[in-house]
């Protein structure tokens, strides 16, 4: 059985996709990241601008189909997504990894890393990173989530887990990148910095999209895509939800989530 890291959750796209999905579909407040972090960023459009841990480069894609002309460039540790990105017109896609970047010093105008920092065991040298990449005058965007983000659904998968046996990875999420900490740090890296927060929650009126994000939290609880327990795990989860709402006719289900856009500027 393969062991869950963050390889096996990004050599495959659609539990990411999924997530995203149900982000779009099952907030309670409208929830567009990709929009918030370009009202944040305010582009001209001529900027070359690095995406770090770009997943499948839906943001650089929406960068170049609203007529950004300055050079896209999408890193990311997995091949998976740096193929993606790839197929993406108009992006240059780089296998890299964050705390090591494979660009040169000052290339970029932007550098951009989206709900990936939490992923990177020492944030602060992927922050330095960040800098280093980017032109003295640029503009770092950086997203993370606020701390018991999904925290309902993620305790129902991971009980559940844990009752076969299965805990959740070491080292797959650093539980101190959060809303909380990250103004610390990018003022530590930064020496300024402006933060935005959105406060929002999923809710779900039906069973189907709640047990689709549930599975997409698999990996995260210790869940392997190859578990020999995953079927039965995906069969009791799914009981417990429909059970939930035929006992809860006239409820959502209703789980908290934000997450903070932190920009800075490179001086000097
Ligand atoms: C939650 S996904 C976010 C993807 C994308 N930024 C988005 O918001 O849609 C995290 C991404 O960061 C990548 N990643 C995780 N750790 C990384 C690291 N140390 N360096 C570069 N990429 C990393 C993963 O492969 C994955 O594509």
């Amino acid at each position: 059985m393969t062991t869950p890291s963050l390889d096996t959750e990004y050599a495959d796209l659609t539990p990411l996709q999924v997530r995203i999905a149900t982000h779009q579909h099952h907030s309670e407040y409208p929830d567009d990241p990709v929009a918030e972090v370009l009202a944040a960023l305010g582009l001209t459009g001529t900027e070359d601008l690095a995406d770090i841990g770009c997943g499948d480069a839906r943001f650089l894609a929406h960068l170049r189909e609203t007529g950004h002309t300055g050079r896209l460039v999408g890193v990311d540790a997995s091949l998976t997504m740096v193929a993606a990105a790839a197929a993406v017109a108009g992006v240059t896609a780089l296998h890299g990894e964050a705390r090591n970047l494979p660009l040169r010093d000052g290339e970029v105008d932007v550098c951009t890393a989206r709900h990936m920092l939490y992923h990177v065991a020492d944030p602060l040298v992927a922050l330095s990173e960040f800098r280093r990449i980017t032109r003295p005058g640029g503009t770092i965007a950086v997203t993370v989530n606020h701390a018991r983000t999904c925290h309902r659904t993620h305790q129902l998968v991971a009980a559940h887990a844990s009752s076969y046996g299965l805990t959740p990875p070491d080292g797959m999420i650093n539980h101190t990148v959060t809303s909380d900490t990250l103004p610390d740090m990018m003022q530590d890296i930064f020496g300024n910095t402006t933060i935005e927060t959105h406060d929002n929650a999923l809710v779900f009126d039906r069973p189907g999209p709640l047990i689709a994000f549930a599975e997409a939290l698999f990996t995260f609880c210790g869940i392997a895509p190859d578990s020999p327990h995953r079927v039965q795990i995906l069969a009791d989860i799914t009981s417990e939800i429909e059970q939930w709402f035929m006992t809860h006719p006239d409820q959502l289900w209703r789980d908290s989530k934000g997450y903070s856009i932190a920009t800075a500027t490179i001086t000097g």
